[in-house]
């Protein structure tokens, strides 16, 4: 479905930022720092003027990753029937589905590449808790709700101990993982900035919803070999919740994404279903780039072949 392009030629909108590496890191560092719960300060007007500047660098980044993938949703149907098949389709056909790291996670891998890869991984999680509940200001009810039904699962549906945001940051500190910024691929933090910046931005709401829409579709069947690999070396089921809880519990949560919020919001206007494509199609290639670039980086020149015969 997808040609494969990479996205390392949309980095350089700006000197300071000359390429894709520089463009993700600084975007990273400022999306810590602009949703971080802060205090009233003296450099307010110099902290909007630095907004400002990073919100243009973010802005051009998005809209070039949407023309770039323009082609891949012009014929996206309007219909919410018809859309709806084209999006669970993306599933089976859409980039970076079936990746082949993944089996070789689950079957192959040793410890220290599981740790090394789930480390790119926190280092690049956004929350996805934060990113619905940015998402659902002033949306329609219906889908309202849904986020809302969404979110409340993300809280561990009132229980600390159930909240998934701490349950990653318990397999986080077992697994002894010290995600930062500047250790990670710049892919990683591309998917964490995409997400960001359509979660905190307007006008790319339906992009939001498509794109979180777009994880829990796809996310089963990651976590579950996930999951089987850390079992396989035997890592404890505590450090395993986040990803068996998530290889059931997303089944649902798709579905009711789609039923709930994507049916109605599309049906009230078929102008949307576009934009939903798109962020579901942008979120799925940043995935793809990061299964890419995990498996450069742990493959390496080697091959999988002269890696799993060592
Ligand atoms: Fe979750
Ligand atoms: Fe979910």
């Amino acid at each position: 479905m997808y040609g494969g392009e990479r996205l390392s030629n949309l980095g350089a909108f700006d000197q300071t930022v000359p390429d894709a590496d520089a463009l993700h890191k600084a975007l990273a560092h400022w999306n810590h720092v602009r949703l971080a719960p802060s205090a009233p300060s003296e450099t307010w007007r110099e902290d909007l003027d630095q907004d400002l500047r990073m919100r243009q660098l973010e802005g051009a980044f998005v809209e070039a990753f949407r023309r770039h993938v323009a082609p891949m949703v012009e014929d996206v149907p309007s219909d919410p029937e018809g859309f709806i098949g084209w999006f669970e389709a993306l599933k089976d056909h859409g980039p970076g589905q079936w990746d082949a790291l993944f089996d070789w996670l689950e079957a192959d891998a040793s410890l220290d590449d599981l740790k090394w890869f789930l480390t790119q991984e926190a280092a690049g999680e956004a929350g996805f808790d934060d990113l619905v509940a940015l998402t659902q200001v002033k949306i329609p009810d219906r889908a309202k709700l849904e986020l809302a039904r969404n979110y409340w699962d993300e809280m561990g549906r009132g229980s600390m101990r159930g909240m998934h945001g701490p349950m990653l940051s318990r397999t986080t500190a077992i697994l002894g993982l010290a995600p930062t910024i500047d250790d990670t691929l710049w892919q990683s933090l591309c998917l964490a900035n995409t997400m960001t910046a359509f979660a905190t931005t307007r006008r790319y709401v339906w992009q939001s919803i498509g794109a979180l829409g777009a994880v829990e579709l796809t996310a089963p069947t990651r976590v579950s070999r996930v999951d089987a690999g850390l079992k396989r070396l035997g890592v404890s089921p505590e450090a395993r919740k986040y990803f068996a809880l998530h290889a059931q519990i997303d089944i649902e949560h798709s579905k009711a994404w789609n039923a709930e919020a994507l049916v109605p919001l599309v049906s009230e206007d078929p102008a949307r279903a576009r934009f939903i494509a798109e962020g579901a199609v942008m979120r799925m290639i940043c995935g793809e780039q990061c299964f890419d670039a995990y498996r450069q980086s742990l493959w390496g020149r080697r091959g999988p072949f002269a890696y799993a015969a060592e």
